[in-house]
């Protein structure tokens, strides 16, 4: 039995999508739980050269042998959840996509609200997905919960019970934490924050499991750093400099353009402590090393990024057992076995 949770070293935007699709096989895990703040996220999955993008379905749904389930803390939005069901019909996510009862609804009020408020769409630069006021209408305990939705009731489940209950007969369970340690509301770059905490012990609060039941933490890091709307961000490079090195990107949510950075090994070593990290994925090693693109062996790395990896170990005493090389599932080094 192992319960890992799956975190957002940054800003979001790791490379998460492919950590997750990569780590869960058909075998295990049981269920694959999506934690974290709601729809505001934007996961991309490429599986069997298609390229998907979600928002609030587990992106471990290509793994047809899981159970998928969205613990209590995340926010759905009924028009969301209902598209991806129908966009991701070819994985029978239908069949196996489950919603704890007690999640808090986003309704069409909360988007408008979040698109029209000068503050948070403007000055925060939010995704306008209306997470920020339905966690706001929540925390005042007036929103509507999942178990009330009429339209829900075939995929309401005890998602909290269904895992803990897995876990007890010898299962796997993995959870699938959205954002990133520094749109935390308590740890990030405040206010230009998310409407939640997005770090480990949260992500296990979501789903309803206890601390002492977690087994793994996986913190994705990307070798360099992005960030969508505003806020600090002591390593940004310029747009001329981003597009130097070809690591300019869009977001999947809202298409803006990324604000772009180098790797912060101070903000690195805090987002491990704070999540406890025992595990390190690192992703878009060939982007910062081109030389290296679609490497699957540690030896074939050049030297200069055995380095890089050497001192992101070094200095956060965390294992980076997972080194991403490439968008395929195949271009990925696995020290899991060698280093654990
Ligand atoms: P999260 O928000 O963390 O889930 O990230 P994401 O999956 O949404 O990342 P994003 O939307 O930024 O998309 C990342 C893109 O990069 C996707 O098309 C991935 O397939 C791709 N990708 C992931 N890992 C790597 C990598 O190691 N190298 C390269 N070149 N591309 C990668
Ligand atoms: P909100 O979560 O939509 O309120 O947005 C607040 C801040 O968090 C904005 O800067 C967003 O760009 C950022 N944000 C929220 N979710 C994500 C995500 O999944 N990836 C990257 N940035 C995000
Ligand atoms: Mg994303």
């Amino acid at each position: 039995m192992t319960c890992s949770i799956l975190t957002g070293g940054a800003w979001g935007d790791e490379g998460k999508g492919k950590c997750i699709t990569y780590l869960c096989n058909n075998d295990k895990p049981d269920i694959i739980a999506r934690a974290g703040v709601g729809p505001n996220a934007g996961h991309s999955v490429e599986f069997n050269g298609e390229k998907y993008g979600l928002r609030l379905i587990p992106s471990g749904f290509v793994h047809t042998g899981a159970k998928l389930m969205i613990g209590a803390g995340v926010l759905v939005d009924p028009e969301v959840f209902f598209h991806e069901l129908e966009y991701l019909n070819k994985y029978d996510v239908k069949g196996r996509t489950l919603v704890d009862g007690r999640c808090a609804i986003i309704k069409p009020e909360h988007r408008e609200r979040d698109k029209h408020s000068d503050y948070l769409s403007k000055k925060i630069g939010s995704t306008g997905s209306g997470c920020g006021p339905a966690n706001s209408d929540r925390v005042l305990r007036i929103a509507d919960l999942a178990k009330d939705v009429p339209e829900l009731e075939d995929y309401i489940t005890d998602v909290s019970l269904a895992i803990n209950e897995t876990l007890d007969e010898g299962n796997d369970v993995f959870v699938e934490g959205s954002q990133g340690f520094s749109l935390s509301l308590y740890y990030g770059t405040y206010p230009y924050v998310t409407s939640k905490d997005t770090c480990a012990s949260t992500f296990a609060a979501d789903v309803g499991v206890g601390p002492t039941k977690v087994d793994e933490v996986i913190t994705v890091f990307k070798s360099y750093i992005t960030r969508v709307g505003a806020g600090p961000f002591p390593t940004e490079i310029t747009q001329e400099e981003a597009e130097a090195k070809n690591i300019e990107e869009y977001g999947v949510v809202t298409g803006r353009r990324r604000r772009v950075g180098l790797f912060d090994m101070d903000l690195a070593k805090e987002s491990c402590r704070i999540n406890g990290t025992t595990q390190i994925a690192l992703t878009c090693v060939d982007k910062l090393y081109p030389d290296c693109a679609k490497t699957q062996d540690f030896s074939d790395l050049s030297g200069e990024t055995k380095k890089f990896i050497d001192d992101i170990q070094t200095e956060t005493g965390v294992p980076v057992t997972i080194i991403s090389t490439g968008p395929d599932l195949k271009d990925t080094i696995d020290l899991r076995d060698e280093l654990l």
